[in-house]
C-alpha cells in the first residue's frame, strides 16, 4: 500500500489538487492546517473530506473553528505579523459553511491507526504539546526522542513546522511531509511524502502547479500581502511589510 502522507494545505486548493492527482496513492493522510492563508478554505475542507483516511487538527483549524484570534499564540518574534494573522483567519471564516466549521471543530488532535500491519501515531506538533507549540527544526534528536517517549507506534507524522524531513528517532522514524500549501524552506513548490507499507520506504517530493488563479483571488479577496509572498517565494519573510 502506497500512503501519501501531506500538510498544512493552508487553502491552497490548487497545491492540494496537483499533489492528489499527480502523485499516485491507495490512502491519504493529513497532518492538519487544512485552512488559513490561501482563499480556498472551503474546497480543501471539501477535498479532505472525500479523499483523506486519516487527519488531525492543526493550530489554524482550531483558531477557525472556535473563534479565536491567531494572534492569540503568536511566538514573540512574529508579534507583528498579528494584524495580517487575524486578518487571514476571519476571511477564511467567512469563506466556509457552519458545517464546515463543525468539521474543523471535530478533527482530532492526535490520531493512532494501524495499516498493513505499521503502527502509525500522527500529532500536527508533539505529542502533550500544545497545537501551537512550534519545534525549533535545530531542535537536538536526544530531546525529539522524549517528546515521544510512551508513544509505541513505529511510525510518527508530525506537520506544522512547512519543512519536511524525516529522521530516525532510535528504531522509529519521524516524518513530516512539509507543507502543502505554503512552503517555508525557500522552495514555494508543494512539499508531500510517500510511505511505501511494503518496503517501509519513505520518499519526500516536490510537484510544480500554477499558481495564477490563487494569485488572482488573494488580491481579488484582499488577503493579507505575506500569502503572496509566501506562494511565490517559500518562505516567510521576518516583517509583513517587507512582502
Ligand atoms: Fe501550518
Amino acid at each position: 500500500m502506497k500512503l501519501l502522507i501531506v500538510s498544512d494545505i493552508h487553502g491552497n486548493l490548487h497545491a492540494l489538487e496537483s499533489v492528489i492527482k499527480k502523485v499516485p496513492y491507495d490512502a491519504l493522510i493529513c497532518c492538519g492546517d487544512l485552512v488559513v492563508d490561501y482563499p480556498f478554505p472551503e474546497q480543501c475542507i471539501n477535498t479532505a473530506k472525500n479523499a483523506v483516511t486519516y487527519i488531525c487538527s492543526g493550530n489554524n483549524d482550531y483558531v477557525v473553528a472556535h473563534d479565536r484570534k491567531a494572534s492569540e499564540f503568536l511566538r514573540e518574534k512574529y508579534a507583528h505579523y498579528a494584524e495580517a494573522l487575524d486578518r487571514a483567519t476571519d476571511l477564511t471564516r467567512k469563506l466556509i459553511t457552519d458545517e464546515s466549521k463543525r468539521y474543523l471543530a471535530g478533527l482530532p488532535r492526535e490520531c493512532e491507526f494501524a495499516l498493513d500491519g505499521i503502527s502509525f501515531y500522527m500529532n500536527h506538533t508533539v505529542p502533550r504539546m500544545s497545537l501551537h507549540h512550534y519545534l525549533d527544526l535545530n531542535t537536538p534528536l536526544k530531546e525529539l526522542t522524549a517528546y515521544y517517549e510512551g508513544i509505541r507506534a513505529e511510525v510518527l507524522l508530525t506537520g506544522h513546522t512547512h519543512v519536511p524531513y524525516a529522521k530516525k528517532l532510535g528504531n522509529k522514524i519521524l516524518v513530516n511531509p512539509g507543507s502543502v500549501g505554503e512552503p517555508r524552506d525557500r522552495d514555494p513548490r508543494p512539499s508531500f511524502a510517500t510511505f511505501d507499507t511494503t518496503t517501509g520506504q519513505i520518499q519526500l517530493g516536490r510537484i510544480e502547479y500554477d499558481t495564477a488563479e490563487t494569485t488572482r483571488v488573494l488580491k481579488e479577496l484582499n488577503f493579507p500581502n505575506y500569502s503572496l509572498f509566501c506562494l511565490r517565494n517559500g518562505y516567510l519573510p521576518d516583517d509583513p511589510g517587507e512582502a
